[in-house]
């Protein structure tokens, strides 16, 4: 829709307290967990976002029969009659977390057909782990352009060993082995507290899976999982998103339910630049802004270094820091995409190669007219429309919608001037 844009004003300082929504990249993933069971799940905390529409709409393609109350955050889930292992093409392109279907449908049907995965385009984002490990534990692979078909005699418990800590990849050979029998490892594994997160209902579920070092999951098969009541995590990258918002307009805010153990060195690093964090040992994360705050440079990297997803939001942070600093993109190869619309409001960021920016803090931004192209850009340009003269108008509102749930109502809770327009 072109003729949706969120509008942005410079907002004083942010102040007061809000409550951080359930976390989309943990609630996708465990709804596909669903699939390994048959029986009536509640799932709780569930934001009301667009991916988590598409998802819903995925397990009732499958045949499982949904009840969505979003108001209550709840999500209730009967897998009893799937019966399906088929999944639409058009389905598969709306989100890129509809890859982590694959492994449940391949421990419930030892098949699957489906195509490749949609998602923002940050990145080449092959799915070549996912498959390269689905083949050890056994299922033959075929692909016709842009489908994928996998089908299994039995599946083998195995030790896979990742080249690198992907997500969605240990997602997914994870759930495709708890129902194997015997011993399987996931070595180099990713420790992402969403991983974690699926981890915890898959555990309830009745699996056996324990952590070992070096990094490495390790699953015993076994027979049956039951269906389960689970309440998903909070979201580390709304947190993230909400104290930055404070940071950058002088703000002094409280998160009572934010998890500081899911962004330790983030917060580490918002106090390298100033900024005071008190953690609340019952739980809960404030941050009292620095009036002068000086520029440091970030680094992403796997859990526990700091998320790949608060990268465009950090940058806002360092644009209008005083000094020069850098940052080193490590995960994805083209997630500058927010770049040139800092610029276009004043910003001094320079993009060297594919995974460096180097950033010179100004003292101030400019409103301007703005099109975010992901889902973690879009919530950077709002917050720099935030501490920009003016009027910002950021277009591409359908990222937002995938993955920030009532965010514009936070920010105004918060004291922010942001409103949806709908021409
Ligand atoms: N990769 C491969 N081959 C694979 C899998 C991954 O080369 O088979 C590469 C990717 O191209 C990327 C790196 O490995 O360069 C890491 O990708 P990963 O698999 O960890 O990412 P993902 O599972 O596709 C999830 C989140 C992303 C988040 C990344 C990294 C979900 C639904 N998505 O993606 O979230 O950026 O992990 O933490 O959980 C977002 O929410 O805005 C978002 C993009």
């Amino acid at each position: 829709m072109h003729n949706e844009f969120i509008l942005v004003k410079k907002s004083g300082p942010l102040t007061g307290q809000v409550l951080v929504s359930g976390a989309k990249n943990a609630a996708l993933p465990i709804m596909a967990s669903l699939i390994l069971t048959s029986g009536v799940s509640v799932l709780k905390n569930v934001p009301h976002l667009t991916d988590i529409e598409s998802m819903v709409s995925l397990l009732e393609e499958l045949g499982a029969k949904v009840e969505a109350n979003y108001a209550m955050g709840t999500l209730t889930v009967d897998t009893t009659l799937i019966h399906s292992w088929h999944i639409p093409e058009y389905m598969m392109k709306k989100t890129r977390a509809s890859i982590v279907i694959l492994g449940p449908l391949l421990a419930r049907f030892k098949q699957a057909d489906v195509a490749f995965p949609g998602g923002d385009a940050i990145g080449a984002r092959p799915i070549d782990y996912h498959l390269k490990n689905f083949k050890k534990m056994g299922a033959q692979i075929t692909q016709m352009e842009d489908l994928i078909s996998l089908k299994a005699e039995k599946l083998f418990s195995q030790r896979f060993v990742l080249d690198y800590p992907s997500v969605g990849a240990t997602q997914n050979i994870l759930m495709a082995a708890v129902l194997v029998q015997g011993v399987s490892c996931i070595v180099n594994a990713a420790i992402e507290p969403e991983v974690m997160d699926l981890i915890g209902i898959l555990q309830k579920m009745g699996a056996q899976i324990s952590l070992e070092y070096p990094a490495t999951i390790k699953v015993v098969g076994v027979k049956k999982l039951h269906a389960v009541e689970y309440s998903i995590m909070t979201d580390r990258l709304e947190a993230g998103a909400l104290l930055i918002a404070a940071a950058i307009t002088g703000g002094d805010i409280t998160l009572p339910n934010a998890c500081a153990q899911d962004m330790e060195l983030f917060l580490m690093k918002l106090e390298e630049m100033g900024h005071e964090i008190i953690v609340d040992p019952q739980g809960g994360i404030r941050l009292k802004s620095s009036k002068n705050p000086v520029n440091v440079s970030f680094k992403t990297a796997p859990y526990p270094g700091i998320a790949t997803d608060l990268q465009p939001l950090i940058m806002v942070a360092q644009v209008v820091s005083n000094g020069k600093s850098e940052m080193i993109e490590t995960v994805f190869e083209n997630r500058f995409l927010h770049v040139p619309y800092l610029n276009l409001m004043g910003a001094r960021v320079e993009v060297l190669g594919s995974h460096k920016a180097v950033i010179i803090g100004v003292k101030k931004l400019q409103g301007a007219t703005v099109i975010a192209t992901d889902i973690r850009a879009s919530c950077a340009l709002v917050l720099a429309g935030l501490v920009a003269d003016g009027v910002t108008r950021v277009y591409g509102v359908s990222h937002w919608w995938r993955g920030y749930e009532s965010m514009d109502q936070k920010l105004r809770d918060l004291g922010a001037e942001i409103e949806f327009i709908k021409l």
